[in-house]
């Protein structure tokens, strides 16, 4: 009898356990497979979703690039120091690598960036002996390095940003003089770069991209060198707008106007940037060793003010893109002030969906 008794005490047990175990686990799947919305598929009637990536990033980020992300550029990739650092040396396998991995998933590329003051190696400027080449040499350069990047792209890339950043940020200065392409060529060199990518690709969409670029001042100025071009009859088919804004700047109603404005013009718009920093621009204010409730809720806030007025505008946006993917690799830990750790993106360093990420998915 007590034998019995034992035999099935221990029978009970070994019952209990399994039922825990099962639950247990069970409640792990559950939890592990708890699926968070799609940031393409809920904005899909809306805009494309994209992110700046660079081909060492693709692994880490494979899971949320697939998920969530329906568009690519190349961080630093296809930039032409990167493409074409010393004369006749040509290292595409960064760009190739970004391209495939954009294909092989079924997203959309831009092309960014085939004209642009900064990174931009010395020699394209100079002759052999090291004299600045006068202005044929160079709109034959231009022309080469339109040509080649669209030829070997062009099946992948749908925009291109075609000229990067040649407005003045200068109170009273139209074009940036700081320029290589403008000091050489001379004014019409943005125009003649827009010819020459429409004639090397007919059908890509060819961009004007710039920061500060819903700033009243800096606003007008782009505002007027496309109507310019338009009135050329140059080929321009959008406005980028970088979107590298703050949790504090610029406002909402700033953004607005903006958007309106380039609205009226009868072209796309890409958000082709955007991160918000949760500093004020340049400022020295203390470190943040990781952010703060409130910091993360007035982030979201601000994320999602500024999706609902993208949704606004979504007959002219096309596709807004994020400059980085998750808060672990971003180019603001070193900019505008170096070694300051940033958190302007909407996934964490564990790439896990912070507040800002619900904000823009829930409306
Ligand atoms: C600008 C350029 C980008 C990139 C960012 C900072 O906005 O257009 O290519 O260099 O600065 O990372």
């Amino acid at each position: 009898m007590n034998r019995e008794l034992t035999v099935l005490r221990r029978f009970a047990i070994v019952c209990l356990i399994l039922f825990l175990v099962t639950l247990g686990t069970a409640t792990m799947i559950q939890a592990g497979e708890m699926e968070i919305p799609s940031l393409k598929e809920v904005y899909e009637p809306y805009f494309e979703i994209g992110a700046a990536v660079s081909a060492g990033v693709l692994n880490r980020y494979d899971e949320l690039l697939q998920k969530h992300f329906s568009s690519l550029t190349a961080e630093n990739s296809m930039k032409f120091s990167e493409v074409h650092r010393n004369p006749g040396r040509y290292t595409f396998h960064a760009a190739d690598r970004i391209v495939e991995y954009a294909q092989s998933h079924n997203m959309l590329m831009r092309g960014h960036t085939l004209i642009w003051h900064s990174q931009v190696p010395a020699h394209v400027f100079l002759d052999d002996d090291l004299e600045r080449v006068d202005r044929e040499v160079l709109l034959e350069r231009m022309q080469e390095h339109i040509q080649l990047m669209m030829d070997r792209y062009g099946d992948a890339v749908y925009a291109w940003d075609v000229v990067n950043e040649a407005i003045s940020d200068e109170p009273g200065e139209y074009l940036r003089t700081n320029s290589r392409w403008y000091e050489i060529i001379g004014e019409d060199y943005v125009a003649q770069a827009f010819r020459m990518a429409h004639e090397a690709d007919p059908e890509a969409k060819l961009f004007y991209n710039d920061y500060s670029a819903v700033q009243p001042a800096k606003r007008d100025k782009i505002i007027r060198l496309i109507k310019e071009l338009q009135a050329d009859g140059v080929p321009i088919h959008g406005v980028g707008l970088q979107g590298h804004w703050s949790l504090y700047d610029p406002s909402v109603e700033t953004i607005r106007r903006a958007l309106e404005m380039y609205a009226e013009l009868g072209i796309e718009i890409h958000i082709t940037e955007l991160d918000l920093s949760v500093y004020a621009w340049n400022t020295r204010a203390p470190m943040m060793w990781e952010p703060s409730e409130e910091i993360l809720k007035l982030q979201a806030k601000r994320y999602g003010e500024i999706f609902a007025l993208f949704r606004e505008f979504s007959d002219v946006i096309t596709n807004v893109s994020f400059w980085g993917v998750a808060d672990d690799h971003t180019w603001l830990d070193n900019f505008p002030v170096p070694n300051r750790k940033n958190w302007p993106l909407l996934f964490d360093e564990f790439l896990e969906p912070k507040p800002a990420f619900w904000s823009v998915v829930d409306f």
